[in-house]
């Protein structure tokens, strides 16, 4: 029941439902958006419809994204900026009392960001005790789950690759243990066969026990690696990466100030440079969720501004595409879910 109605987990999608209905809805939008007459009869599509996005941890493309994509169908939208601090958690509101009253709004969907790694499960269970309950989507939860992410990176690459999401083989780093983005893209690609992973990451900040046990239930190959270079010195191409999935040290996750300056230290080694993506298998896309921590960027700004394949532009603009396709396949009566 859960699972039908809302989006909370990347665990849960369906992977068929995602390459014959999700990506191809993804595909059409984008390319109706790119005339007037296109973007006119998108803007009619669900008109009426009201979107609530409260967003309780920082955001700049997600948050905007949702809110954009809304309007792009024709939606209204509220859209909460800063609510741990702008709305009335401040004043020590408990989260059911936040949710319950999001749902008086009366809004066809809210979208929701939030600390604690169970927000979007406990904010759909409040939806779900009212006789109507209201699709919830989590637009990223502690460091837990970010599905939509995780939607439009495996759309990116289903688009790079002519609809084939099979045998190929990514690099994932640096922060697998906090990262959302990661862990929502992991679980998803396990769903399709032949993706191999190698996880380059500081030891302390290697995949979870729970990653590492879906992983091992879905069959899916993986390395651990503590270097990029151990990666990069592989000489058959077979194992050289396709796609390489780089992110941000998720500091804000991280509690003692010790560890946080430890951690910084070793994250130094894991900075993408020229040095590295000369070295990369020809062609091979390098994705980022964004932000980059500009002070000192994990991917160096040689490599943004010069390597060709350097895709978190892309990603951006998929991920507008992502959320209409996913508000219109909620609100126009489809099912999320086909399991
Ligand atoms: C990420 C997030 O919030 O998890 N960004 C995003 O949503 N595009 C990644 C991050 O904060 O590092």
């Amino acid at each position: 029941m859960l699972k039908q109605r809302h989006i909370l987990q990347a665990k849960q999608i369906d992977p068929d439902w995602l390459t014959q209905s999700l990506f191809p809805k993804i595909r059409d939008f984008k390319l109706q958006s790119q005339t007037e007459s296109g973007r006119a009869e998108l803007r009619n599509r669900l008109v009426g419809r009201k979107a609530i996005i409260f967003m309780a941890e920082p955001s700049t493309r997600t948050g905007n994204s949702f809110d954009t994509a809304a309007k792009n169908l024709g939606m209204e939208t509220t859209y909460t900026q800063n609510a741990l601090f702008s709305s009335s958690l401040r004043k020590g509101e408990s989260f059911k009392h936040t949710i319950q009253a999001l749902l008086c709004m009366g809004p066809d969907v809210i979208v929701i960001r939030h600390p604690d790694n169970e927000a979007g499960q406990k904010a759909a269970l409040i939806s779900e005790s009212k006789p109507n309950p209201v699709p919830i989507f989590d637009a990223g939860s502690g460091s837990y789950e970010h599905p939509t992410q995780a939607m439009l990176d495996v759309f990116t690459i289903w688009e790079h690759r002519s609809g084939d999401l099979q045998n190929f083989r990514i690099a994932m780093g640096a922060d697998i243990l906090n990262s959302r983005t990661c862990r929502s893209l992991a679980y998803l690609l396990a769903k399709y066969p032949g993706i191999k992973i190698d996880f380059i990451a500081p030891k302390a900040l290697w995949p979870p026990a729970s990653l590492v046990e879906y992983l091992d239930e879905h069959k899916t190959t993986y390395t651990l690696n503590d270097s990029i270079e151990s990666v990069l010195n592989r000489t058959d191409n077979a194992e050289r990466p396709d796609y390489w999935y780089w992110g941000r040290l998720q500091i804000e996750r991280v509690k003692w100030l010790i560890r946080k300056f430890l951690l910084r230290m070793a994250y130094r080694r894991f900075c993408i440079e020229r040095q590295h993506v000369i070295r990369f298998k020809e062609g091979a896309l390098l994705m980022h969720p964004l932000p980059i921590f500009a002070p000192r960027p994990e991917i160096s700004e040689w490599v943004q501004d010069n390597y060709p394949y350097f895709y978190a532009e892309a990603q951006m603009t998929n991920g507008v595409y992502t959320r209409m396709a996913a508000f219109d396949s909620r609100l126009s009566g489809n099912s999320l879910y086909l399991t």
